[in-house]
């Protein structure tokens, strides 16, 4: 049977991406970022991250193509991003896609960021079948799902207030450090020691629910007080002691939902997911509990387009085409 091929189209926030599938087999993927410019803002400017796509938008695709060695007619769908994300960054590649399905005559597929995270394992290992147990950890959301078919999942948890990456970024401010704040909240913890009392609320709390606010809230008050008092204290250890209290309780949690269920897969997926520490406590419980374990590659927890394409190939697959009056939208419910 004939694999088809596809163009993803990525471009909800600070990356314009494009890459080409053919089944599951990723053929290239290709990024242009604007992170640099937007660091000197200290986070996103929407007017600056759509004129950034623009600027961008055609060159990656021409380059995504080239790299594949795909000619555009043979493209069988154009899959692209239609949310959630920034309205005016989301427009510029929904309207990219959409003149190109026009022109091509083949079927738009817009895709719900968030379940292109939750695809990226897909390319990972082409085996990969639900059911599993996924970890949803980005800038904008952290839950955990039960993946029951490549379409349907229910969310057995997530946090009650900040998403992982966001409490990541605001703690990284806190230190002084730049935007994005998760890798180089990443790289300082390294250099630390996790000896800095956290809450104990996070592990106290039932179900599979948790919060990051009190946990930011605390690193607030610690460094303030250190500070008032002209006490010594160490950015090292303050990185080292919230990542592992703040990701400690995602992978015993995720764990706990896959073995509670009777799972034996552990998926992942977000931006939050490309942190080492955190891919090593996941891997460390999936081997004492006997689980499989499939995370993205790191640059395909980060945005991407190769997740975009793989989510649009389940779409595809489905006949879930979208009209050419699809719109963008800023969000889109997880639950
Ligand atoms: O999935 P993503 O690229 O964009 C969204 O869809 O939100 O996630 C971005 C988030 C940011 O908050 C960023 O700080 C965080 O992921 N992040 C990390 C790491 N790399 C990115 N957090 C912790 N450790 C990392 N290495
Ligand atoms: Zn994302």
């Amino acid at each position: 049977m004939k694999q088809p091929v596809i163009l993803g189209i990525e471009s909800s926030c600070d990356e314009t991406a494009a890459a080409v599938i053919r089944g599951r087999t990723l053929l290239s993927d290709e990024i242009i970022s604007s992170a640099s410019v937007q660091a000197k803002f200290g986070g996103v400017v929407p007017e600056i991250a759509s004129r950034a796509h623009s600027d961008a938008v055609d060159e990656v695709v021409l380059r995504a193509l080239r790299a594949a060695n795909v000619k555009k007619e043979e493209l069988d769908a154009v899959a692209v991003t239609y949310g959630a994300g920034l309205l005016g960054a989301l427009l510029v590649g929904l309207s990219f896609a959409k003149g190109l399905a026009y022109g091509l005559g083949i079927p738009l597929v817009g895709v719900n960021h968030i379940r292109g995270h939750l695809a990226a394992s897909y390319l990972e290992d082409e085996t990969l079948t639900p059911p599993f147990m996924t970890l949803l950890a980005s800038g904008g959301h952290t839950a955990i799902l039960h993946t029951k078919t490549k379409t349907e999942f229910e969310v057995l948890g997530g946090t009650l207030d900040d998403a992982a990456g966001e409490a990541f970024d605001k703690v990284a401010r806190v230190l002084g450090l730049p935007y994005p704040g998760g890798p180089h909240v990443e790289a300082l913890a390294r250099e630390g020691r996790n000896v800095v009392p956290m809450p104990k609320m996070l592990k106290g709390m039932g179900g599979f629910d948790f919060s990051y606010s009190g946990l930011k809230t605390h690193i607030i008050n610690y460094v303030h007080t250190k500070e008032q008092r002209g006490e010594a204290w160490s950015k090292a250890d303050v990185a080292a002691s919230f990542q592992s209290a703040a990701l400690d309780i995602l992978a015993d949690k995720t764990v706990e939902a896959a073995l509670g269920r009777n799972v034996k897969t552990v998926t992942a997926g977000g931006g939050v997911i490309a942190n080492g520490y955190l891919r090593e406590r996941l891997q460390e419980q999936c081997t004492r509990h006997g689980l499989k374990l499939v995370l993205p590659a790191k640059k395909h927890c980060t945005d991407n387009a190769a997740m975009i394409a793989a989510e649009g190939l389940i779409r595809y697959e489905a006949g879930d085409f979208s009209p050419l009056s699809l719109n963008a939208a800023a969000s889109i419910p997880l639950r």
